[in-house]
């Protein structure tokens, strides 16, 4: 636990503030925000260096497009790419959604650039449960009913499958006696489309905002050879498990692979600014080479993407996470939630209990035997419970019809043992509450 020793920031009590993992609200009654905002604070609030960041690259250079480019983006692009252990490049935008828009137009253009039948490949494939992003494209590859109900028809060519669910897997097995027929019935998926009509397949390494769903081990790389067996881009969403969350840098780190196409947004910059990223493999980008005045090349021009200013706050950011060890602090103190919250397995009230580093899930059921989900009123009264103690967690809505019964603790990753302490005890009392 060598890494947790070094104390992470209590709260400073001044009304509208955030220090560590503290905001204070304008009562000034303060709260551990075991969400990270939107599981994107990742360092921690009050981070004055940040501040600075920014403050020193707008007075240098306010601003500048990436139809050229400017410094902090190019240290930036270099950066990740050594992070990621590929060669390529990087495309910024704004938010988590806008580079999942660059990833499935990239995907398309690919594919229609290289592909004999050129044009026929556009599918996108994704997983029941996602969530990946509010802007048309991202919201089609979202595959969560109550998400899209209203917005539909959304753009064609998304399609979804099951996700890898084992608590209820949608092919009634059990994990240890199955064929992780949640991987290998994706290629059935990918036969019946027509393999030749299939761009691209999007996942988060660990299914977040749609209930923190941990695929088992084998499923990654069951997903990367069909992929390769079928010329299909495989596109990593870690948009929340980058930086650190996970307990490693990158979450696809845990299991070996490397996608063709990333996406990047929310800890990249902590949240202090809008940033995110879409990295691709050096193969896929040499294809949009082409010459002037044909439309070979990628035809997206973004006016604030890659700012100067989230850049350099970006750079800063990646350097506190790497001195101060957070991804390895972020496996550490999972381990040690996790261990205790255990206990909690026994409670009535909790169906699952799963998660991997700093992003953890407790699926809430009425009956531990028919797994049916605790009533949504319930849930949100132990949500409430939680605030009123001063402990801000989280839950996934929107999902699926009746299924709004996960809770989320996704802290910042310099939370302490003493604050991990106040959040367990916190959340016993709640379920408690409502036995
Ligand atoms: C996995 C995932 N992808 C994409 C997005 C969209 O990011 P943004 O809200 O920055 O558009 C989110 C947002 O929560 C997300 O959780």
């Amino acid at each position: 636990m060598d890494v947790l020793l070094h104390s992470g920031s209590r709260g400073s009590g001044q009304r509208g503030k955030g220090v560590g993992c503290y905001v204070t609200d304008e009562q000034g009654k303060e709260y551990l925000d075991a969400v990270s905002g939107l599981w994107c604070v990742n360092v921690g609030y009050g981070r004055r260096e940040l501040a600075e960041a920014a403050y020193e690259q707008i007075v240098e250079l306010a601003y500048f497009p990436l139809v050229m480019s400017h410094s902090p983006a190019i240290k930036l692009a270099a950066k990740l790419l050594e992070l990621l252990g590929f060669e390529g490049k990087v495309h910024f935008s704004n938010s988590g959604s806008e580079a999942n828009e660059v990833a499935f137009k990239i995907a398309r253009q690919y594919h229609s650039q290289t592909s004999n039948n050129s044009g026929w490949r556009y599918k996108i494939i994704s997983r029941y449960r996602a969530y990946h992003g509010s802007t048309m494209g991202a919201l089609s590859a979202t595959a969560q009913a109550e998400r899209r109900s209203k917005y539909e028809p959304l753009v064609p060519g998304f399609l979804h499958v099951y996700p890898p669910y084992c608590y209820r897997c949608p092919f009634g097995q059990t994990y240890g006696s199955c064929n992780i027929e949640c991987a290998t019935s994706i290629e059935n998926t990918v036969i019946h489309e027509g393999p030749e009509s299939v761009a691209a397949i999007i996942v988060e390494p660990v299914i977040s905002g749609g209930g923190v769903i941990v695929p088992p081990d084998e499923y990654l790389p069951i997903l990367r050879e069909i992929c390769d067996r079928y010329g299909i881009l495989l596109i990593f969403d870690e948009v929340v498990s980058g930086f650190g969350r996970l307990g490693k840098m990158f979450g696809h780190e845990h299991w070996g692979i490397k996608p063709d196409i990333i996406t990047l947004a929310k800890g990249i910059t902590s949240g202090y600014l809008p940033l995110s990223a879409t990295a691709v493999q050096q193969h896929i980008f040499e294809t949009f080479l082409d010459e002037p005045g044909t439309t070979g090349h990628f035809r997206h021009v973004n006016t604030f993407g890659g700012h100067p200013a989230s850049t350099a706050v970006s750079l800063r950011n990646i350097d506190i996470l790497e001195t101060e060890r957070l991804p390895e602090r972020a496996a550490q103190m999972g381990a040690y939630l996790m261990a205790e919250l255990s206990p909690l397995r026994e409670h009535p009230y909790v169906g699952d209990l799963r998660g991997k580093g700093m992003l953890l899930g407790i699926e809430l059921v009425a009956d531990q035997q028919t797994k049916e989900p605790l009533a949504g009123e319930k849930v949100g009264a132990i949500v409430a419970y939680c605030m009123n103690q001063g402990v801000i967690i989280g839950r996934n809505t929107n999902t699926v019809p009746g299924y709004a019964n996960v809770l989320i603790i996704a802290p910042p990753l310099v939370l302490t043992l003493a604050d991990a302490d106040v959040l367990v005890t916190t959340l016993r009392q709640a379920l408690d509450s409502q036995l």
